[in-house]
């Protein structure tokens, strides 16, 4: 190989390296979700859910924001058997003890959404952040949505908490 040969080799793969490692704008959104359609791209999807409907309280990072929402670092309600998480996610979940912080909004119910979005976003919460939690299957999204038809008022983390208790082996 020339030199002037291997001097462009190193510019191509420099250039390869750092247009993977650059945040994507938001016009290639629709390129990634469109990509997001392969098999086992579970986890990059729910990614972008989070980071589009999620990230504006809890942050990108997942670790809240002041008087918006908590960390979703190591909760437990998080890493607890998955009806949990998908019960906070059809409904919203809200601190009833008296010493709790205060939110300007409360978490919102994601009814709207629908089960295979669910379930992306429910695993990569559950996969990330420090969490590692098995993921949450669609199938679970369509069940709990099915059994909690009609509720429209968010879970108190007392209800949450005796299910962590019930379902933990
Ligand atoms: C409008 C702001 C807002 C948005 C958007 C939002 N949340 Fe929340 N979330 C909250 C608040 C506030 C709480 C805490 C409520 C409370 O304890 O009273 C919460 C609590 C949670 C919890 C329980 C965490 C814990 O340990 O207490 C989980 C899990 C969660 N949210 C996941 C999500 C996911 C996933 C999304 C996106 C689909 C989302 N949230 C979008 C505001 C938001």
């Amino acid at each position: 190989m020339t030199r002037a040969a291997g001097w462009v080799g190193a510019v191509v793969l420099a250039a390869v390296v750092m247009s993977c490692e650059r945040p994507r704008p938001p016009e290639d959104k629709l390129a990634i979700a469109n990509d997001l359609r392969a098999p086992g791209a579970g986890q990059a999807n729910g990614r972008l859910i989070f980071e589009e409907t999620c990230g504006a309280c809890h942050d990108r990072s997942g670790h809240g924001l002041p008087g918006r929402a908590p960390t979703l670092h190591g909760s437990p309600l998080v890493s607890a058997p998955p009806d949990v998480i998908v019960r906070i996610l059809l409904d919203g979940v809200h601190d009833d003890a008296p010493d709790a912080p205060r939110y300007v909004l409360p978490m919102p119910s994601w009814r709207i959404i629908g089960d295979r979005d669910l379930a992306a976003v429910a695993t990569y919460v559950r996969t990330s952040f420090g969490n590692s939690a098995p993921p949450v299957t669609q199938a679970d999204v369509a069940r709990v949505r099915h059994e909690t038809d009609g509720r429209k008022r968010p879970w108190s983390r007392a209800e949450l908490d005796g299910m962590r208790g019930e379902s933990t082996p």
